[in-house]
């Protein structure tokens, strides 16, 4: 009942049909603002800034101008509206301080009104694929971007993160109850940020729903962050570390935990302690901890720091870490949802997987649906690095071309797009594209599996026309021989020949037969290991072969005297 009153409760409110402000409400409303006069000079600002979009429907229109006329009292809500109406883009400056409001919670809004503000209308039906149109993905707007401090110009803590709508009607939330958060968490379509991409409320529902021996559950928040190229969970936790620690309740509740260990890598120092700070504020003000929020639930949060090793980002290495031991990946079965954590059951999540989560139950799951492809939904952090004019983090819409994602926000690539060589979308362990490839594809997982790579942790590493792309995919091979934990013979030998095989193909001292010899290699060492990182390792050089063969051959050919070909 509760559930589909606010699926239609959003469009009422937002035409102030039967939702009119009462007196105390514009009263705080104000109060919220610095002073009526500069609500009166921003409705003055906005109506002078924005443009009539000519597409704009009549009706739209003539619900624009009545909206750019109303009083000052209904300027929030007002102001989401116009976002909707004019599709202003992420880069229009003249309205941030409109925009910035969307997310800012009213202190007067009752729970169904808070709920409201989820205009979604525009966002769930840009997935209605059209028969008659061309569907395209990206171009994200402003008003729907979760992270809405991600380049820190805000305040990271907690009076920002309340005026940025972080713990408003957490409580309510938290009580739908676990079987809500979780079918919520499945019907947004939501898959793993951490690499793989595995459906996250299923992966949640996982977890006991009732302890048979007195074992907790608890939720595990991979903050390990060390994938080459990835840098989007630290923008998390030193700008918005509220969402964070918000969604580690709201996820933590589905799952049924107790507690929630945080397990941040050791070099983010700044990181941990914006996180620190933040969950102690979240304790003072009565969110976590005991009776979190009003509900009755305990929940505590711990931070631990990892000590640099890549491998302890795979999430059994995790646990071991976790539990003092050296971070060395266990054998699977049993998996940690039934024997993790000191031995009770545990699911091991990333850090934008969990933050993502109280937006997708304030804001609705079909919310959330309505971004991207079929199997692809949501917003995303996309971290874009390399040979490209603004290096940058983005939230943008899931499916957006790889292009325009560079085109749109980095300033395009180095030189151009045509001196383009290749890109790895999805950070240092999947294989690379070329140009050609990289023109075609979508930033989303199922788009990037049949382009043979995949999305990974959507770090785009961009390599311009100058880069030895040989000593690129050699050099990581260091890092993977390097990381390697030993434990596994494939992968404790394979990566160390992977690396010494191409150094040598780096300066062509090579026979052309060993080509094939190290795709071989590669071979022997995937699927053939305890935990994936054998697979990251093998990867990057089987797209090195299947898109740089020539290159690889010609260097060989460059180095091949006669002296040699006789012996
Ligand atoms: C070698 C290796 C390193 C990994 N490093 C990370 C990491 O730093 N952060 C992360 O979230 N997941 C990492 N993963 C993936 C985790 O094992 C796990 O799948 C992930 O945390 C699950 O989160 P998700 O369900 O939210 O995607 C790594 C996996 C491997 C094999
Ligand atoms: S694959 Fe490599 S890193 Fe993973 S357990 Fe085996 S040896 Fe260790």
């Amino acid at each position: 009942m509760y559930h589909s009153y606010l699926r239609v409760k959003p469009f009422y409110s937002l035409l102030f049909v039967n939702d009119f402000p009462s007196a105390p409400h514009v009263f705080f409303t104000l109060l919220h603002f610095s002073s009526i006069f500069e609500l009166l000079l921003r409705v003055e600002n906005l109506t002078k800034t924005t443009k009539l979009d000519p597409k704009m429907s009549s009706s739209s229109v003539a619900l624009f101008r009545r909206v750019s006329s109303s009083s000052s009292s209904t300027y929030v809500r007002s102001s989401s509206l116009l976002c909707q109406l004019t599709n202003w883009s992420s880069n229009d400056t003249t309205v941030t301080t409109t925009k910035r409001h969307q997310n800012q919670p009213d202190p007067l809004m009752t729970t169904t009104t808070f709920r409201a503000k989820s205009i979604s209308t525009t966002s769930s039906t840009r997935n209605t694929d059209s028969p008659h149109l061309p569907r395209t993905h990206g171009g994200l707007t402003d008003q729907d971007r979760i992270f809405t401090n991600l380049y820190g110009k805000h305040d990271p803590f907690i009076k920002g993160a309340m005026k940025r709508g972080d713990w408003y009607n957490t409580k309510e939330l938290v009580l739908m109850g676990a079987d809500w958060i979780i079918n919520e968490i499945k019907a947004s379509g939501l898959r793993g940020r951490g690499g793989a991409g595995f459906p996250s409320g299923l992966k949640w529902s996982f977890m006991p729903k009732v302890s048979a021996d007195g074992r907790p559950n608890y939720l595990v928040v991979n903050a390990d962050e060390s994938e080459p190229g990835t840098c989007k969970d630290r923008e998390i936790m030193r700008h918005d570390p509220h969402k964070l620690l918000e969604g580690c309740l709201l996820a933590g509740v589905g799952m049924r935990a107790r507690a929630c260990y945080i397990y941040i890598r050791g070099e983010y120092v700044n990181e941990r302690l914006a996180l620190e700070r933040a969950r102690d504020e979240a304790y003072a003000a009565g969110y976590l901890g005991k009776n979190a929020c009003g509900t009755g639930i305990d929940f505590d949060v711990n931070i631990h720091y990892g000590a640099g090793a890549y491998i302890c980002g795979e999430e059994t290495a995790l646990i071991e870490s976790l539990e003092g031991k050296q971070g060395k990946p266990r054998l699977k079965p049993p998996f940690p949802a039934n024997i993790g954590l000191y031995g009770c059951p545990t699911t091991v999540t990333n850090v934008e997987t969990v933050a993502v989560a109280p937006t997708i139950l304030r804001r609705g799951s079909d919310w959330f649906a309505g971004f991207g492809r079929k199997n692809n939904t949501g917003t995303k952090l996309f971290c874009i690095s390399g040979h490209v004019n603004n290096p940058c983090t983005v939230e943008e819409e899931m499916s957006i071309p790889l292009q325009e994602l560079i085109e749109k926000h980095c300033g395009g690539v180095r030189g151009g797009w045509d001196n383009l060589l290749a890109i790895i979308p999805g950070g240092s362990s999947v294989p690379l594209i070329p140009k050609k490839v990289c023109e075609e594809v979508l930033m989303d997982f199922d788009s990037l599996k049949a382009a043979q790579s995949g999305l990974g942790t959507a770090a785009v590493i961009v390599m311009d026309k100058s880069t030895d792309v040989v000593d690129a995919i050699a050099r990581l091979s260091y890092f993977y021989k390097h990381e390697s934990c030993g434990q596994c013979t494939p992968c404790r030998e394979g990566t160390g020949w992977l690396y010494n095989v191409m150094e040598r193909m780096k300066k062509g001292d090579a026979k052309l037969e060993e080509i094939d010899m190290l795709q071989e290699l590669t071979k022997q060492i995937e699927g053939h290991t305890i935990c994936a990182l054998g697979d990251a390792a093998a990867w990057p050089v089987q797209g090195l072969i299947r898109h740089f063969r020539p290159e690889l051959e010609a260097r060989i050919g460059a180095q091949t005297t006669p002296d040699r070909i006789a012996a």
